[in-house]
């Protein structure tokens, strides 16, 4: 979408573990490749390939830093693996700390610069079974609204992107890693719950809530071209008067509940209600941004 934009303001230095798999992205890219697209090797897990990649661009000048990559795990945490979770944090959180490391000692320099993460609305509020996830974004979101005091002083912004659901290869993936796991350690009333509770409802939140990777692409526009970048962006305004709920009561206790009753009690009529929140939301509340009120 940047490297497509009309006025050409954008060069976009794409990038992927591997570039073999480059093809679909050159397609959706068509004639801006090669033009106000290029495309380099990063894995966010490795010192060298981080420096290697920033190296390579020249006078390593980024403007706007996309922190994107990022894995998902489900399940009951005492089935999960400890070598499962430091994966995800490995991505999900010192991903975007040894970007940010990378590449922020030269906005603060220039004095101007801009850092988005890709974090979720589960970097807002827990949701069982995507603990650790859920712990790798909290942590994420930590560390930038840290960030962003200290950088108001550089002329650098940060800005964190919260998607619910998307429907892109990550819930697939997850999906099929579900389908192959037996998660040895849970009892067998938590992995009913799993199975029979969380499983279906994540179907109908993808089916009835998910938006569309150019949705995500849009709100991320959007807040790159605003003089005054917001620090949160929700991208899904359905999820609004969810992540409300924890600003209505200090004490955690209504979305602790609510989020039961959703998952325990409303889960089998999940579909009806999520109908309802899109009926109920369509107009006034799509306009609306979070506020403590
Ligand atoms: N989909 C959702 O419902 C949802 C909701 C909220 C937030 N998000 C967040 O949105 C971001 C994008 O996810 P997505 O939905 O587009 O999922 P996706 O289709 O699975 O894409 C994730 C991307 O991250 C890349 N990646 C993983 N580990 C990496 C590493 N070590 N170095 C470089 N790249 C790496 C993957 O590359 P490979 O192809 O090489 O594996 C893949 O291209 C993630 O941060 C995710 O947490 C997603």
């Amino acid at each position: 979408m940047l490297a497509r934009d009309e006025m050409k303001r954008y060069y976009v230095i794409g990038t992927m573990r591997d570039l073999k798999r480059k093809d679909k992205l050159v397609e959706a890219a068509g004639d801006a490749y090669g033009k106000t697209l290029s495309l380099l090797t990063l894995d966010v897990c490795s010192d060298e390939s981080v420096k290697q990649c920033v190296d390579s661009i020249k006078d390593r000048h980024i403007d706007i830093l996309i922190n994107n990559a990022g894995v998902g795990l489900v399940g009951p945490v005492e089935a999960l693996s400890l070598d499962e979770m430091k994966q995800v944090f490995k991505t999900n959180f010192y991903g975007v700390v040894r970007m940010i490391k990378e590449v922020m000692p030269d906005m603060k320099s220039r004095r101007s610069g801009h850092i988005i993460v890709i974090s979720s609305v589960l970097g807002l509020h827990g949701v069982a079974f995507n603990d650790v996830y859920s712990a790798s974004k909290f942590a994420t979101e930590g560390l930038c609204e840290g960030l962003a005091i200290q950088l108001m002083n550089f002329n650098v912004n940060v800005s964190m992107i919260e998607p619910g659901p998307v429907n892109t290869e990550f819930e697939m993936k997850l999906m099929i890693e579900v389908s192959k796991k037996e998660f040895v350690g849970a009892d067998p009333e938590t992995l009913d719950h799993f199975r029979t509770c969380y499983l279906p409802t994540q179907v109908n939140l993808f089916q009835g809530l998910g938006q569309t990777p150019e949705d995500i692409a849009r709100v991320t526009k959007k807040v790159i071209e605003s003089p005054q970048p917001p620090f949160r962006n929700l991208t899904n305004p359905l999820y609004t008067p969810i992540v409300a709920l924890k600003y209505a009561d200090e004490t955690g206790s209504l979305s602790v509940h609510t989020f039961y009753h959703m998952l325990y009690n409303l889960g089998g009529v999940m579909h009806v209600t999520v109908r309802i929140m899109k009926f109920l939301s369509f107009g006034w509340l799509r306009r609306r941004a979070i506020s403590p009120t």
